[in-house]
This record gives structure tokens, C-alpha cells and sequence, in this order.
């Protein structure tokens, strides 16, 4: 077997689901189970109005349209109570997207899925190993889907994955792939490779916003594989999009998936750690139903009233700050009234872009790590 089909069989089975299907990146798999399901022209799929735009074009570039849900505030994720009434003859999906680790609320998704007969698929690309009344998030749905970004849980350098267990859906991804995906050429293959390493040097709390600048410099120069590039900014699909997942980033993939345990582990600890130094210091921590869900989060999320002016100050003092999401449908580039959404659609969701920090968790952020980041956050003012 190649690397790509041993990641993708090393990857089902810790899901313990039947079938795994490697892509270059996230949102190509998301495209891939869409098309499966039979996604066309004049269907609805409903995501939370809080997701990245990329996650936005796949369902644009199959000509469904986008229905946006609005958030709930403490956990981000789609709330439940406003879904059924975005619920028209012409949905076809709802995607449930579990925003920073914190898994949606299954229970109500589901029954109202099942209530219409709808199918629902998981966004896991923020979350990898949460789960709900024990039950780990991506085997709810009739898929699910994932990113290995450099900043998601873990990294391929890019990377995706689906996962389903439903042999039919599988048989017609599988059928998409042999028909239509194209491999990354040998000049993508040798930019992930050098960026691997880059990653692999650079990715310290302390370096990050340093690096991410560099990378966005040298992909506007066309110099590395970006994750988007601005022209991924509108609703039109490239020809090379359906891509596949290469040997060097299945290999990486491998790599991380072995020690995913101990990535596990330290993100519920630093993330324990955030919630009693906020705590200390009156801050809110992170909100959830203890007694229902288990989330791994991939970074944590903390409401402030300067969110511009910390994100300018964190690089300067060495903090690792993320901005995402800037708006309802990141990045802040995105024109959104090309893909259906509407100022004032989702108030949570736009309070929650103005507002929303979040704070790294990856493996290399130490307990001192922590206790700066801390530190500096609660010197801005807190939303409470
Ligand atoms: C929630 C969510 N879904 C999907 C994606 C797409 O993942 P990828 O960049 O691997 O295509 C992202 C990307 O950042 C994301 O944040």
C-alpha cells in the first residue's frame, strides 16, 4: 500500500469507521462528500453564519445555495433553536461545524434532520477528538470531513481528510475520485515539502505571527502553496480544485496521527490551564455542558473589547493571538453578498467576529506559554 492509502486506513480505524478518503486539502473533501450526496444547482445546504468562507465555496461551486444558521454565544456552534425555521423543501444538508473543539448539539440536530429526512455531514475541521454523550464528533453524520492545515489539530502542511461509513456514499466518492481528482504537481509536491520543514522550525508560540507573515508574503508571490489564495475569494471553481493528497503529506499525516493521543491530552491541559488563570483573574472561561460534551479544542476562544488592537500588540510582545473568525464568513476579504449572506443575518455570529481571540494549544505551547498569553489578554478589557 502507498502512503495515501495507509494514512487513509490508519485514519478510518481510529474512527473506527469504514471508509477514509485523502485530499489535498479540507474543504476538497467537504466538495467530494457534497457531490457524493447528490448535492445540484437549486439545493439548499444550511452551515452556521461563523465558518470559513472555503467552507462556503464547495456548496457555491455545485450551484446550491448557502443558508446561514446563527450561533449560539457560548459555544459558537449552530444554534439548534433557529435551524428548523431555515428548513425549506429545496435543504438537502445541514452541516454541523464544530467550532473550536466544542461539538454542536448532536441530540437536536439530528432529530430535527431525521424529522424532515435530511442528511447531516460534519464540519471537523476545528475539532478533532471532542465528543458528545461519549460518542466521538465526525460518526454522527453520514460523513465527515477534516483539515490538516498548519493550524488545525494537526498538520499535513495542507491536507483533508472524509470519512463515512455509509457504503453507498463511498462507493460514490470513490467513483468521483477515479473519474475526476488530479494530483498535486511535482512543484506543489516539492513547496509542501519545504514547508514542512519550515513548519516544523518556525511554529513556536513565539515565532508564529512572524512566520504567518512571511507565508502570506511568499504565497502572494507565488513563492509557497498557500491554504487560499485571494482568488479562492469568490464562488468560481478552479480546474485543478479536486485534488488529491500526497505521498510526503500522507507520510506527515502518519506521522502526526501516532502521536495524536498525547496532542490530545496536552490540548485538554493547557486548555484546563487557561480556564483557571481566566478564572483567577475574573474572566470568563469556556461555557459548555459538562456533563454532555468532551471537547478537544483547537484553540481557546476568549471575548475582548479591542480585538484590532490586540492582534496588532500580540506579535510585538511574542503572543500567539488568532483572529479567526474575523467575520461570519472568513476572512474579512470575502464578499459576502455573493454567497447569500446578508449584514444582520446572524447577529451572534458578527458580535462574535468583532470580539472573539483565540489563544494557542498546539503541542508546542508550554505551560509558560499559557501563563503569557494570559497574562497579556487580560490586560484589554473582557466581554462579559
Ligand atoms: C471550519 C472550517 N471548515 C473548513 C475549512 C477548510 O479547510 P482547508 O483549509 O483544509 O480547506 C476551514 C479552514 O480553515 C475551517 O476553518
Amino acid at each position: 500500500m502507498n502512503n495515501v492509502a495507509i494514512f487513509e486506513t490508519h485514519f478510518a480505524n481510529w474512527f473506527k469507521t469504514s471508509n477514509a478518503f485523502a485530499f489535498w486539502k479540507g474543504r476538497v473533501a467537504m466538495y467530494a462528500i457534497l457531490k457524493a450526496c447528490g448535492v445540484k444547482d437549486g439545493d439548499e445546504v444550511i452551515l452556521p453564519g461563523y465558518t470559513c468562507v472555503m467552507d462556503v465555496n464547495p456548496i457555491k461551486y455545485l450551484g446550491a445555495k448557502p443558508v446561514y444558521v446563527d450561533i449560539e454565544p457560548s459555544t459558537f456552534n449552530m444554534n439548534p433553536a433557529l435551524l428548523e425555521s431555515k428548513i425549506t423543501p429545496k435543504t438537502k444538508i445541514i452541516v454541523a461545524q464544530h467550532t473550536y473543539g466544542y461539538p454542536c448539539d448532536m441530540d437536536a440536530i439530528m432529530a430535527i434532520a431525521a424529522k424532515r429526512d435530511i442528511t447531516v455531514i460534519e464540519d471537523c475541521c476545528l475539532s478533532f477528538g471532542s465528543t458528545y454523550k461519549g460518542k466521538t464528533v465526525g460518526t454522527f453524520g453520514k460523513a465527515a470531513y477534516f483539515s490538516f492545515q498548519w493550524n488545525k489539530p494537526f498538520t499535513t502542511g495542507l491536507g483533508g481528510m472524509a470519512i463515512t461509513n455509509d457504503a453507498d456514499l463511498a462507493e460514490k466518492v470513490k467513483g468521483l475520485c477515479d473519474s475526476d481528482l488530479c494530483m498535486p504537481s511535482a512543484k506543489e509536491v516539492a513547496m509542501i515539502a519545504a514547508q514542512l520543514s519550515v513548519y516544523r522550525m518556525f511554529i513556536y508560540p513565539r515565532t508564529t505571527a512572524l512566520a504567518q507573515n512571511i507565508f502570506r508574503y511568499l504565497t502572494k508571490k507565488g513563492a509557497v502553496v498557500g491554504s487560499s489564495s485571494t482568488a479562492e475569494y469568490n464562488p468560481q471553481m478552479a480546474a485543478d480544485f479536486f485534488k488529491g493528497m500526497s505521498s510526503i503529506q500522507a507520510r506527515s499525516g502518519l506521522r502526526q496521527l501516532a502521536k495524536v493521543e498525547s496532542n490530545i491530552a496536552h490540548r485538554r491541559q493547557m486548555a484546563e490551564l487557561y480556564d483557571t488563570l481566566l478564572e483567577q483573574k475574573g474572566w470568563p472561561t469556556r461555557q459548555y455542558d459538562k456533563s454532555v460534551m468532551d471537547p478537544v479544542m483547537v484553540r481557546y476562544p476568549v471575548r475582548i473589547k479591542e480585538k484590532a488592537k490586540a492582534l496588532e500588540e500580540a506579535a510585538a510582545a511574542g503572543v500567539e493571538l488568532g483572529s479567526w473568525f474575523e467575520c461570519p464568513l472568513h476572512p474579512i476579504e470575502t464578499p459576502m453578498e455573493v454567497y447569500d449572506y446578508k449584514l444582520g443575518m446572524c447577529p451572534e455570529a458578527e458580535k462574535a467576529s468583532q470580539e472573539v481571540v483565540n489563544l494557542p494549544l498546539h503541542p508546542r505551547v508550554s505551560e509558560k506559554t499559557v501563563r503569557k498569553t494570559v497574562n497579556f489578554i487580560t490586560g484589554f478589557t473582557k466581554v462579559s
